[in-house]
């Protein structure tokens, strides 16, 4: 089915995150170290983010590496932050010429120097592009996310500028990574893994979810194309009825 003709323009999801899984399993299966299906991955990386931007999508965020994958054993980390400084050295001209705006969340002052430089001057040169916002999520974790979110306001009541009656869904909005981003709408995963691995917790509160056994390394347009008018053929009811919205 060609679901890219499927697809409703005036339906289309405002924020897509993915957790791109199954790298590992990937090149496992085909006899290689696991390093190469990462090296796979930045294909449907460019992939996924041409798709997201020729249909107008406005906001795709990616789980690349999260604070709970610094644990891994130490060459496949440093082979990712590797492959991270090169790929982003060799997009930056398709996302200039694609109007993409690099963005990152997480903890970025504990990537390695050399990677949070390259990372920054992405950002720095893509800042007025207005097509698509491609947000890297980056020693990213959730709940300390949430942590720090906390710790802010609370650091703000403590001076003066806050008060704790003041406190709301947007104050706590406000000192996310993700402050000025709408939530998610479709929440994507490769790997045929369910689970949400400290992704965006807060973000998703309302997103439809899509889970797909095709692993990373394979994965193309097509079928982000599926995913999108899978996600249109939903009724999302937010609390409400079905003859509510009707
Ligand atoms: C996702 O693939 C990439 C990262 C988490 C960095 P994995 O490396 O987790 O692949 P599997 O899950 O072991 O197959
Ligand atoms: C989640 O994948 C993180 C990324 C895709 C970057 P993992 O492979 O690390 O997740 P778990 O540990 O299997 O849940
Ligand atoms: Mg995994």
């Amino acid at each position: 089915m060609d679901y890219r003709e499927k697809i409703d323009p005036k339906k289309l999801p405002r924020h897509i995150a993915i957790i791109m899984d199954g790298n590992g399993r990937w090149a496992k299966q085909q006899g290689f170290l696991r390093v190469k299906g990462h090296e796979k991955g930045t294909k449907s990386v460019r992939d996924v983010t041409e798709a997201a931007a020729e249909l107008g999508i406005e906001n795709l965020t990616l789980y690349a590496f999260s604070t709970e994958n610094w644990n891994r054993p130490k060459l496949e980390v440093k082979t990712l932050m590797k492959l991270l400084v090169s790929s982003l050295r060799k997009e930056i001209t398709t996302l200039q010429k694609n109007d993409i705006k690099l963005n990152a969340i997480g903890d970025l002052n504990s990537l390695p120097q050399n990677v949070k430089h390259e990372l920054e001057e992405v950002i720095e040169k893509t800042k007025q592009n207005k097509r698509l916002v491609v947000s890297l999520a980056l020693s990213y974790g959730s709940r300390q996310e949430l942590t720090n979110a906390a710790k802010e306001i609370g650091l703000k009541v403590k001076k003066g500028e806050l008060t704790p009656e003041s406190i709301d869904e947007s104050v706590i909005n406000q000192h996310l990574y993700t402050r000025n981003f709408p939530d998610v709408d479709l929440l994507i995963r490769t790997s045929g893994e369910q689970r949400i691995s400290n992704f965006l917790l807060w973000q998703i509160a309302y997103a439809e979810l899509y889970f797909t056994n095709t692993l990373w390394p394979d994965y193309r347009k097509e079928d982000l194309f599926e995913a999108i008018y899978n996600y249109q053929n939903r009724e999302r009811r937010f609390g409400k009825t079905s003859e509510q919205l009707s």
